[in-house]
Order: structure tokens, then C-alpha cells, then sequence
């Protein structure tokens, strides 16, 4: 009788726990970020350059079609990392340079913080770029068990090096030994090594927070033959360097099936800005580029792949934004949010995406950021200022932006433009316009003298979250920065304090 009860027993518990565990199921998360992806330059978007992994995951998931980022780097990262809008993080005008004293607020909890808090083994390959002034500010302190990768931006893809030294990490240490190894196939080996290693009872959180197809523009013979048909010799460079993160997509997609990891692998796949023409990325029919706050520049290409999505096949068209993912990825494995004194920005989106629900998001504050007086010796500084914008259901205003234009491929007739082109547009102000983007996607007929009503009170929501906006997080450059660099041939924290590790 003793052993039927403690059978009846043990199954009752046993019961709970599968129920207690349905409910939290935690998957693991393989989030994808391809840097200055370009909107077109993907096959789902219809571009000549192949990319058929990529293809397979977002046509078997969730294509999302009014998914936003933000104009740059280091702010879209940001919001990833925070689920806080740039206003909120300091980072809405500049990109964190080498010299830059400044990064991702350490007030903020991270979203491999709050994996790590639920059980969550993390990782981080490739670019980090929110700050390497201090120990502290480098991923392994951030939320990231491991860190293989660099901290800067724009790095020669063989040698490792930005601006003439080289950034490339360990963890916390300088690693010298991947001289004249193309940086992609490094990381999927190393994501390869993560996956066989990892204990599969553990949810895994891997960010693969890809180099290419950032400039400079380079990739191995092998992969520039499969572009012939593309004269214009830069944009061949790219289509290989897309070619390349479609195969390392490939290849880790292999990994995590092989260790039996994929059923329960949740996918995110994400540009970080817009595509850059000068740099041969391109967004057509979208128009304007990264840097810019037009649809080129802020609206990515992007997917959810994984098989506990009810609906698949879909796209889908409700508004979500980069900010989004914390608290989504928070409550789907069963965190908790932090209780900063500034609220996240970002919406619970999973059942959008795995239900159809509508969007519990009606608006994006696309950015505002005007010039204004900075402080101090500023040799790295950027003078590119995005203006505002906001989305509010269909329509979008735009205030004191650099006009931008449309660029097509020039695999499809269109042209390669000189910086200066772009420079010029940065001078011509549009001051006011309004566009029905559900109408409009290609931002072509302004609607802001017909529609008064509406602009205004576009214009009156960026006045209220100006209201809440921190001050840019500008700082001069700090030139022990380089010296630090110049002594040690590599860019490393420079401001360590004795308690900073
Ligand atoms: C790395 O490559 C760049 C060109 O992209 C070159 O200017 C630089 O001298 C090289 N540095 C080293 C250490 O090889
Ligand atoms: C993918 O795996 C194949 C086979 O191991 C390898 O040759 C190729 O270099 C890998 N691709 C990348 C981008 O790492
Ligand atoms: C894997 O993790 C589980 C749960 O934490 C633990 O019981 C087990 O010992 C681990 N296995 C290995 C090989 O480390
Ligand atoms: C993954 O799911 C497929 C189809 O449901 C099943 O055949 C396979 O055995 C599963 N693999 C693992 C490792 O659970
Ligand atoms: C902005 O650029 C577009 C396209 O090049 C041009 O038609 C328009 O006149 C420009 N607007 C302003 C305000 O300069
Ligand atoms: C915007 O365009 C959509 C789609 O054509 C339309 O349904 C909607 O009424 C338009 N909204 C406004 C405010 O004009």
C-alpha cells in the first residue's frame, strides 16, 4: 500500500512538473543579427543574391514586414540589449566610437542578464560595440558567459584590425592568434564548439551578432566566383559576404540539429540598420539608407523561425520594433522585467507573432535627435543628425530629416553612389513630411498639407517622449584610448578602475 501511494504519489508530482514545465517551456534562442543588411538584399525580399538558408527558416516561420530598428549600429543594439528606445539609453545621436568613453548604461539590466537570472546559458559571438571603455562595460560583465568577438566596428576582415589595431576578444582578453582567418568562419567554428559543448539540459541563448556584411567590403575567392554576373565589383564583394553569413546560417542550423537542440530552438533573424549604397547594401523599393530615419534606413528585414510558433508560413504586417525583444524573450522564459526608474519601451509581441494577435503596439518612436551643442575635443565625432520620426498606426512624420533618395542595384540598373552623394542629401533638409506607409511604403506622395490634424498630433507625441528623453550620452573622445592602443598594438578597456573586473 506504501509503494501504491508513493507510485500515486510520485505520478501526481511527476504530473505537476510536466504541467509546471509546459508552461515555461524555455527554448533555446538563436538570435541572428546580420550588420547593415540591406532590406532587399535578402532572397525572401526578392534580391539575386542567394540566400537560400535564410529563405527556408523565414518561409517555414514568421516574415515580419513592419519590423523596425533604428538608424545605426550602436542604438539598435542598445534596444536589443535593454528594450529601451536610444531617447532612453543616451545613445540616440552617436555611434560609440574607439575613443568613446561611453556605452551602454551600466543602470540597465541586459537581456542575457535576465536569461541568465531564468537558467539560461549565453553566449555572444561577433560585434558587440556598446562600450569597451571598462572591463566592466565588455559583454562578459554585461550577461555573456563567453565573448568571441570585437568591440569596435568596420574591422579588416582577415586581420582583425580597426583603425590600425586589433580588436579582437576572448572573454576579457586579447586573442592575436586568428591573423589572416576570415573573421566569419572563426565564429561559426566557434558557435559549432558552443553548441557540441553545451549540456543540453540547460537552455542555450547564443546571439550571433554577425561582422559581415559591414565594410570594408571582402570575402574568399570561392565565394566572389558564385557573383560573375555582378559587374560592379564592390556589390560582388557583398552579395559573397551575404553568400557567407547564409552559410554559416546553414552550417549552425546543422550544429544545433546534430545535438538534437533544433525542435526547441526558437530563430530571430535581424538587420541592424538599413543598407548602406556606398557601401553596396541596398533597400529599394524602400527609400533612403542607414543613418537615415526613411523606411531604408529604420525598417529591417526579419524573421521568427521555431517550431512551438502555432501559426507558420505567414508575414506578418502589425507593428513591432527592435525594443520589443527583451520583454518578449523575458516572459516567454518566464523572468522576471527589472524595476529601473525608466520604464521599457519595448511590447510583449509573442502572441502577435505565434498567434496572430494584433500588435499590443500602436506607435515606434523612430528617433529624435537635433543638433545641438557638444562638448569638448570631438575627433571621432559624427555630424550626421537623424531628426525625428514616428509611426503611428498606418501613417509616419518625419521632422528635419536629411533628405534621402531611392537607390535600386546595380545588378538591376541602378547606380553605386559616391559618398558625396549621400553627404549632399545630408545638407538638404526636409523640414515636415507625412506619408500612409500602408499606403505608401516607398514614402513618395507627402501627405502633411493635406492632413494638419495628423500632424499635429504626430508631432504631439514626440513632444511627450521628448519630455522623457535623457541627454545624449556625449563625451569627448579620450585620447588615452589610443595610447593605450599604441602600447598594447590592439584596442583594449583603458579606463579600468581596481573593482572594474
Ligand atoms: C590590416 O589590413 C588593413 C587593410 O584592410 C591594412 O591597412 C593594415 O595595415 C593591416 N594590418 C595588419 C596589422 O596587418
Ligand atoms: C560551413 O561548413 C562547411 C563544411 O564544414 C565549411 O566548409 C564552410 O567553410 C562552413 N561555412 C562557414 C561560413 O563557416
Ligand atoms: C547537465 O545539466 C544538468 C542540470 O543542470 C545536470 O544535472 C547534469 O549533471 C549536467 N550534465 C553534465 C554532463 O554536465
Ligand atoms: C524533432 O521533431 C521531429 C518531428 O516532429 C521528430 O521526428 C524528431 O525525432 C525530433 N527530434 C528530436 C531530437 O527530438
Ligand atoms: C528631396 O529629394 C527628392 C528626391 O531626390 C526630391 O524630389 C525633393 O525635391 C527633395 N526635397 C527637398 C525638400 O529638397
Ligand atoms: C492609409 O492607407 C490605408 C491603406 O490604403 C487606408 O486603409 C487608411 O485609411 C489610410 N489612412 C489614412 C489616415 O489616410
Amino acid at each position: 500500500m506504501n509503494l501504491e501511494l508513493a507510485t500515486t504519489t510520485f505520478f501526481l508530482v511527476n504530473f505537476c512538473v510536466v504541467i509546471a514545465t509546459e508552461t515555461v517551456k524555455k527554448p533555446h534562442i538563436l538570435l541572428i543579427l546580420v550588420d547593415d543588411l540591406g532590406w532587399s538584399d535578402v532572397g525572401f525580399h526578392g534580391s539575386k543574391i542567394r540566400t537560400p538558408n535564410v529563405d527556408r527558416l523565414a518561409s517555414d516561420g514568421v516574415i515580419l514586414d513592419n519590423y523596425y530598428v533604428q538608424p545605426y549600429c550602436t542604438p539598435t543594439r542598445a534596444s536589443l540589449m535593454t528594450g529601451r528606445y536610444p531617447i532612453h539609453t543616451g545613445l540616440q545621436h552617436r555611434a560609440v566610437l574607439c575613443l568613446t568613453p561611453f556605452g551602454l548604461p551600466l543602470h540597465f539590466s541586459t537581456l542575457p542578464e535576465k536569461l541568465q537570472e531564468v537558467g539560461y546559458r549565453t553566449h555572444i559571438i561577433g560585434k558587440w560595440h556598446l562600450g569597451h571603455h571598462t572591463s566592466a562595460s565588455l559583454p562578459t560583465n554585461r550577461g555573456f558567459d563567453s565573448f568571441f568577438g570585437f568591440v569596435n566596428y568596420g574591422r579588416d576582415h582577415y586581420n582583425h584590425t580597426h583603425d590600425g589595431f586589433l580588436d579582437f576578444f576572448r572573454g576579457e582578453e586579447v586573442t592575436r592568434e586568428y591573423h589572416g582567418q576570415y573573421a566569419t568562419h572563426l565564429y561559426v567554428k566557434e558557435a559549432n564548439r558552443i553548441i557540441a559543448e553545451h549540456n543540453s539540459s540547460t537552455p542555450l541563448f547564443l546571439y550571433m551578432a554577425f561582422e559581415n556584411v559591414h565594410d570594408p567590403i571582402q570575402a574568399p575567392d570561392e565565394y566572389l566566383r558564385k557573383y560573375k554576373i555582378i559587374e560592379d565589383k564592390k556589390r560582388r564583394g557583398y552579395a559573397a559576404m551575404m553568400d557567407i553569413v547564409d552559410e554559416a546560417i546553414g552550417n549552425i542550423t546543422a550544429a544545433f540539429e546534430e545535438k538534437g537542440l533544433w525542435n526547441d530552438t526558437l530563430v530571430i533573424f535581424s538587420s541592424d540598420n538599413g543598407g548602406d549604397p556606398v557601401n553596396r547594401g541596398y533597400n529599394y523599393p524602400l527609400r533612403g539608407y542607414k543613418r537615415t530615419l526613411w523606411e531604408g534606413g529604420v525598417r529591417a528585414p526579419a524573421f521568427v523561425y521555431g517550431k512551438m510558433l502555432i501559426q507558420k508560413g505567414v508575414i506578418v504586417k502589425e507593428l513591432i520594433h527592435v525594443t520589443d525583444w527583451y520583454p518578449t524573450l523575458v516572459r516567454l522564459t518566464g523572468g522576471t522585467m527589472d524595476s529601473s526608474d525608466i520604464p521599457v519601451d519595448g511590447f510583449d509581441v509573442w502572441d502577435t507573432i505565434a498567434k496572430g494577435a494584433p500588435s499590443p503596439r500602436t506607435e515606434i518612436l523612430l528617433n529624435i535627435d537635433f543638433p545641438e551643442k557638444r562638448p569638448g575635443l570631438l575627433l571621432t565625432y559624427d555630424t550626421w543628425y537623424t531628426g525625428a520620426a514616428i509611426r503611428v498606426g498606418d501613417m509616419k512624420l518625419l521632422i528635419h530629416v536629411p533628405n534621402a533618395t531611392w537607390y535600386q542595384t546595380p545588378e538591376d540598373g541602378g547606380i553605386a553612389p559616391p559618398m558625396e552623394d549621400i553627404w549632399d542629401q545630408k545638407t538638404n533638409i526636409v523640414e515636415l513630411a507625412l506619408f500612409n506607409i500602408s499606403a505608401d511604403p516607398t514614402e513618395r506622395h507627402d501627405l502633411s498639407r493635406r492632413n494638419p490634424d495628423i500632424v499635429r498630433q504626430l508631432k504631439a507625441r514626440i513632444h511627450e517622449y521628448q519630455k522623457t528623453a535623457v541627454p545624449p550620452g556625449i563625451v569627448p573622445d579620450d585620447i588615452m584610448a589610443l595610447v593605450l592602443a599604441m602600447k598594447n598594438k590592439a584596442w583594449i578597456p583603458w579606463r579600468n578602475t581596481c573593482n572594474a573586473r
